[in-house]
């Protein structure tokens, strides 16, 4: 165990760990004569409908990106530099300019393409996006001199108009894709101040349903304007909210003069806090995808939806039809490999790309022994006869065992299981290979996250190194094709998405497990033995928290064995056993993490099952430490 900084330390699944083992396996094993398709990214996807989030550095910038997407609108960040012709050629229905920690009169502050002023492409600014929005109309942004920070309220501006709005029509039918919290998900309800503003995306309401019954009058925006035919004009940013909004405030400039054909929309007592004009241009001095802004969601969707014109037809069937259709495009006749590892994005794409190519995938599952109980079982039993996609089952346990055998250091431990997770993996490839598969692709459950990292602008996470790195770094040109259908798809989307394709919610909703699985959490050496013991007693407390409705809730839960022994009395007779130690935490993202306040009947069910039901286990001990300074797994 070693600081929070050390590379493993990462928010991650078997998945991504496993990932970087198959490229390079694949790698090692690409026969010299065979010339392989240029490592090439997937193609551009098709047309659809798309908002643009250009990323001017704001914490918030992801959020922003995740609420249009649970307001079924197809989005991507991109940075402030891109090109206007790559921007113009996504054909955007809008763009949001985020908030960033620069003022827009900082020398070499980042800026706004001029063409976007002329695009007639309706524009949402929040924050510093405002101050562009402003000056890039011709208006002007003054420093405060004091800056504005945390919650306020706004009033909105009495409208122009004050015409009933016609009813949008209900494009989002079924489920969403946005961000599901389970049922009984009772820890973790309170949301911070920074960071984990996102944890609160569960208790939002769906857009439109946010009015309290009763209170203040419905703000109503303007009736669509003939003069762009878009939708409404600024003012149709607010509608259905009422004319006092709690927000989020976050500036250090504020409005100084209008740009011309611009109204106020909002104020708060010190500052201007929204203005608009006819073309659907709006200037938001606050953050709208925060959980403190109340209705901030109706104001997204209100932009999207009136302001832009979308229909709102981002819905995991429609994402799952049209990765098909790009898997098919991009595949053609070649065949493509894909490790499955148990965890969600394997399942998914492997799941997705089977739908478009069927038997020209090979799923390979290599049993290293160190999974959980019945998880092995289990996605044999998912894959080929509930969904009828034919796996490669490689059990490979006793050769892991053998090498694990007497190893105590854990990154000594995680070599080893690496370093033979590639070796078999290759193995499996040439055996392919050898009766006349050619491979040409290979599938990659890589995500969104990881798109805007390597992308370079990503600055929330900058600091994050991704678990390949863990690997001893990539070839840069890798000899094949990575096929990667989860590539424009956060986490919580991939798990609508696999639910979507039928992969049971077992699968869809597991939580993180470490790519060396329980081989670090038999702490000490490891023996099939041991490695039983844990199971059984992991077991238990995965059907404990489960039973309690809260296994969704918890980041992670799982038992450790650790090398301690202590006396215990069993009937008339004295025992000297093992200690099993339970770890239940909940995070947002790995990074930090607290442990959970169980129930203690949970943990009382948890303790007396162990110690009953797993023989050579005497006596449980709940882990309560948070990461800092502890860290999730043990080892
Ligand atoms: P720690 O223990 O560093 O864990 O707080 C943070 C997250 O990463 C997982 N983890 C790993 N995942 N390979 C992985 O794929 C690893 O070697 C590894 N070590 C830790 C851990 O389960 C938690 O989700």
């Amino acid at each position: 165990m070693t600081d929070t900084t050390s590379p493993r330390h990462v928010g991650t699944t078997s998945d991504e760990e496993e990932a970087a083992y198959l490229e390079v396996a694949l790698t090692d094993t690409q026969p010299d004569h065979a010339p392989r398709p240029a490592h090439a990214l997937a193609p551009e996807p098709a047309v659809r409908e798309t908002v643009l989030v250009l990323d001017y550095g704001s914490q918030y910038t992801r959020l922003i990106a995740r609420r249009i997407r649970e307001c079924h609108v197809y989005c991507e960040i991109l940075p402030p530099t891109t090109p206007w012709a790559e921007i113009a050629a996504r054909r955007p229905k809008g763009i949001v300019l985020s908030g960033g920690p620069a003022s827009v009169y900082d020398p070499g502050a980042p800026s706004a393409p001029n063409e976007l002023w002329r695009s007639g492409i309706p524009v949402l600014g929040v924050c510093y996006g405002m101050g562009l929005l402003a000056r890039g109309f011709g208006g002007e942004m003054a420093r405060m001199e004091r800056r504005e920070y945390g919650p306020a309220t706004i009033e909105v501006e009495p409208p122009t108009a004050l015409t009933p709005q016609p009813p949008l029509p209900d494009a989002g039918e079924g489920e969403t894709l946005a961000a599901g919290v389970g049922e009984g998900e009772t820890l973790d309800a309170g949301v911070g101040e920074g960071e984990t503003l996102d944890a609160g995306v569960g208790e939002r309401k769906a857009p439109g349903n946010q009015r309290d019954e009763g209170e203040t009058p419905l703000y109503v925006g303007r009736l669509p304007s003939p003069a762009h035919g878009r939708g409404v004009g600024g003012e149709g940013i607010f509608t259905g909210l009422p004319a006092s909004i709690p927000v989020w405030m976050s500036h250090g400039d504020s409005l100084a003069r209008l740009p011309e054909g611009f109204r106020v929309l909002a104020r708060t007592p010190n500052s201007i806090a929204a203005i608009g004009d006819d073309a659907g241009h709006v200037g938001l001095q606050f953050h709208p995808e925060v959980v403190h802004t109340t209705g901030g969601l109706t104001i997204i969707d209100n932009f999207l939806k009136r302001l832009c014109g979308c229909a709102g037809t981002w819905t995991p069937a429609n994402v799952v039809d049209e990765s098909v259709a790009r898997i098919k495009e991009q595949v053609g006749a070649g065949h493509v490999i894909c490790a499955l590892s148990g965890g969600v994005d394997s399942a998914v794409a492997a799941t997705l790309i089977a739908r478009a190519i069927g038997d020209q995938l090979t799923c390979v599952f290599v049993d290293n022994g160190l999974l959980r109980h019945d998880e092995a079982k289990q996605l044999m039993d998912t894959f080929e006869q509930h969904l009828h996609i034919p796996v490669v089952h490689v059990d490979a346990s006793e050769r892991f065992l053998t090498r694990l055998a007497g190893v105590e250091d854990p990154e000594e431990k995680r070599r080893i299981i690496g370093h033979e997770f590639i070796a078999v993996f290759a193995a499996e490839a040439q055996r392919l290979r050898e009766e006349g598969t050619e491979i040409d692709f290979l599938a990659q459950g890589t995500l969104y996250p990881d798109v805007i990292e390597s992308a370079g602008h990503d600055t929330v996470n900058a600091a994050r190194i991704k678990t390949h790195h863990n690997v001893g770094g990539l070839p840069e040109d890798l000899p094949f094709t990575l096929v990667e259908p989860l590539r424009y798809l956060f986490k919580d989307e991939v798990r609508l998405v696999g639910t979507a394709l039928g992969l049971p919610e077992r699968m869809v909703y597991r939580q993180p497990f470490p790519g060396p699985g329980l081989a670090i959490r038999v702490i000490g050496p490891i023996s099939k033995e041991r490695l039983d013991t844990l199971r059984a007693a992991d077991a238990i407390v995965v059907d404990e928290v489960r039973k309690a409705g809260l296994y969704r809730a918890l980041w992670q839960s799982f038992a450790i064995l650790t090398p301690i022994k202590s006396v215990g009395v069993m009937g008339d007779g004295r025992t000297y056993h093992d200690v099993v130690a339970v770890r239940a935490v909940t995070s947002d993202d790995a990074m930090t993490a607290d442990w959970a306040r169980l129930p203690y009947d949970v943990l009382a069910a948890i303790s007396n099952r162990i110690v009953n039901e797993v023989p050579g286990v005497n006596r449980v001990v709940y882990d309560i430490s948070s990461k800092p300074p502890s860290t999730i797994e043990w080892e």
